[in-house]
């Protein structure tokens, strides 16, 4: 369980002004929860992953994973960002060993792991490939292998797929779904795109600000595979889209 209690997170400009970007944000998320956040621009989305990654200390309240205090960045919590993250001079297959690696895992099991996990996003065959040869949906798709590849109990994305067209954001949603069928995680997942949300998330919070904090949190229990043209899908997308509109 991951749980966010009053958190609050005031930073100091570099002109020492005090910024609000998130305030009071409570919040429970449960095993295996795949959790959206969708919010305009600068309602403290990011913050809010960042503070749950332990990369930023929140001003006030706390966070706790399986009832321990997240007091800094820790393998169990790892994040995926939007777009170039993969370290350029590391081969696919030693980017997504590299969690591994840090782990003092060996290099013959990292190097099967590592193979495994790419096999899980379509993409063993690209294993001696560098970053700079692949697509942006492949990159993406290295950077989630390479964030599973040391099982973490909790998965953070930061609009992974903001920067894809969208035919290829259509295809990493359907593999995201797909490997959280096999994979079961915890995912605390970023987006601007309120469709997106309703096609991933067991819950989408509604976020407002600045500061951030939650307007309304809507259970999506629509059934999967979902249907992006079924009514229940566009009354759930329509029902978000005006949330927004009420939170400007
Ligand atoms: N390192 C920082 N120092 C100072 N202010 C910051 C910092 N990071 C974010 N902020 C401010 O905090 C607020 C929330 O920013 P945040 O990046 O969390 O928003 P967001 O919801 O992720 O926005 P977007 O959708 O544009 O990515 C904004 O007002 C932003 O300017
Ligand atoms: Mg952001």
């Amino acid at each position: 369980m991951l749980e966010l209690a009053g958190v609050g997170k005031v930073y100091s400009s570099i002109n020492g002004e005090k910024i609000e970007a998130v305030d009071n944000l409570s919040l429970v998320i449960v095993e295996n929860e795949l959790v959206c956040l969708v919010g305009r621009s600068g309602c403290g989305k990011t913050t809010t992953l960042r503070l749950i990654a332990g990369l930023e200390t929140p001003t006030r309240g706390r966070i706790l994973l399986s009832g321990k205090k997240v007091e800094g960045p820790s393998a169990e919590r790892c994040v995926v960002f939007q777009r170039y993250t993969l370290f350029p001079w590391r081969s696919v297959l030693a980017n997504v060993a590299f969690g591994l690696e840090m782990q003092g895992v060996s290099r013959a099991e990292r190097e099967k792991t590592a193979l495994d996990y790419l096999a899980l996003v379509g993409l063993e065959d690209q294993a001696r490939a560098y970053p700079v040869e692949l697509s942006g949906g492949m990159q993406q798709r290295v950077a989630v292998a390479r964030a599973l590849a040391t099982d973490p109990q909790v998965l953070l994305m930061d609009e992974p797929f903001g920067a894809l067209d969208a035919q290829t954001r259509a295809v990493l949603q359907q593999e995201l779904m797909r490997i959280w069928r096999v994979d079961r995680k915890t995912i605390v997942f970023v987006t601007h795109d309120i469709q997106e949300a309703v096609l991933l998330a067991d819950r989408v919070v509604v976020m407002q600000g600045p500061p951030g904090h939650i307007r309304e949190i809507i259970d999506c229990d629509l059934p999967r595979p979902r249907d992006r043209n079924s009514a229940a899908f566009m009354d759930m997308s329509d029902r978000i889209h005006l949330l927004l509109e009420g939170a400007e």
